[in-house]
């Protein structure tokens, strides 16, 4: 990889342009990293950087990942974030969904005159560079006990409005074994919802799809008013990549 530009780790669509070797300008024509040496596969990923429309809007609006706006539209149509609410975001790294939430939370919170300061909690396996309004948890499995422990003293007593979920495990190449584990990460991320959602609240999983949908999709019918299946339109039509959105949590006792 360049030097220059530098790929973060744990996201194979997450990159900071810091070279104007790469300008993104030229909107109409497709662009070839001509000064770009290195391996075939890394100039057709560079390629397909430079000419995805999600990956210039990322950098002209300083997020961090073109993943940004898979999250920005799952929630101008859906409404998940709430002014002032307390949102956790796991599988956070490098920290796009954290920015739209962070801004989110606090945008519609002086909107709507509640002023409420609101919460987001990142937590990723990786390293997570500090991100404004974002109380980052960085080298920890979420899976682990500790972790989750961890997390509830963060909330010290407070309930979560939203859970985000867009962990991924590094592709093996096996897809079914690669579902699997995918699978049993948003089992994962359902049952610390459980423990965590005040009532009303909503959860966004990311799945790669297959045979384990439908269980997933059970267990969310129990827990929520609402379940939807998502593929918003910055997710690549070429990636197995769905969102689960649990709406509404029914399961809290008052
Ligand atoms: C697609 S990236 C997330 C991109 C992020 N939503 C953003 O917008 O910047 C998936 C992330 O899931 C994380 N991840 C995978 N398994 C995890 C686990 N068990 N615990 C915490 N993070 C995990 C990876 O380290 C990786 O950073």
């Amino acid at each position: 990889m360049a030097t220059s530009m530098r790929k973060l780790a744990g996201c194979s669509t997450c990159i900071y342009f810091a070279s104007s070797r790469f300008s993104t300008s030229l909107p109409f024509r497709k662009i070839t990293p001509n000064k770009f040496k290195g391996k075939q596969s890394s100039r057709d990923w560079v390629t397909r950087q430079l000419n995805d429309p999600y990956v210039r809007l990322a950098n002209e609006e300083n997020y961090r990942c073109r993943s940004a706006f898979k999250l920005t539209e799952i929630d101008d149509n859906l409404r998940i974030i709430k002014p002032g609410g307390i949102v956790i975001d796991c599988g956070a790294a490098p920290g796009s969904w954290s920015q739209v939430a962070a801004q989110r939370i606090q945008l519609k919170s002086k909107h709507d005159g509640t002023q409420k300061e609101g919460m987001v909690i990142a937590v990723d396996l990786r390293d997570i560079e500090p991100i404004d309004g974002v109380t980052v948890f960085a080298n920890s499995d979420f899976t682990k006990s500790e972790t989750q422990s961890k997390l509830l003293r963060m909330l010290d007593n407070r309930l979560a409005n939203t859970v985000l979920s867009d962990m991924a495990p590094n592709a093996s190449g096996n897809r079914e074994h690669d579902h699997q584990v995918i699978s049993e990460l948003c089992l994962s991320v359902l049952k610390f919802s459980s423990q965590v959602l005040e009532s009303g609240g909503h959860v966004v999983c990311k799945l790669w799809d297959g045979s384990e949908k439908k269980k997933l999709l059970s267990v969310m019918n129990r827990m929520f008013e609402t379940v939807k299946t998502i593929k918003p339109d910055a997710s690549r039509s070429d990636s197995a990549e769905i969102f689960l959105v649990g709406l509404y949590f029914k399961l809290r006792k008052k």
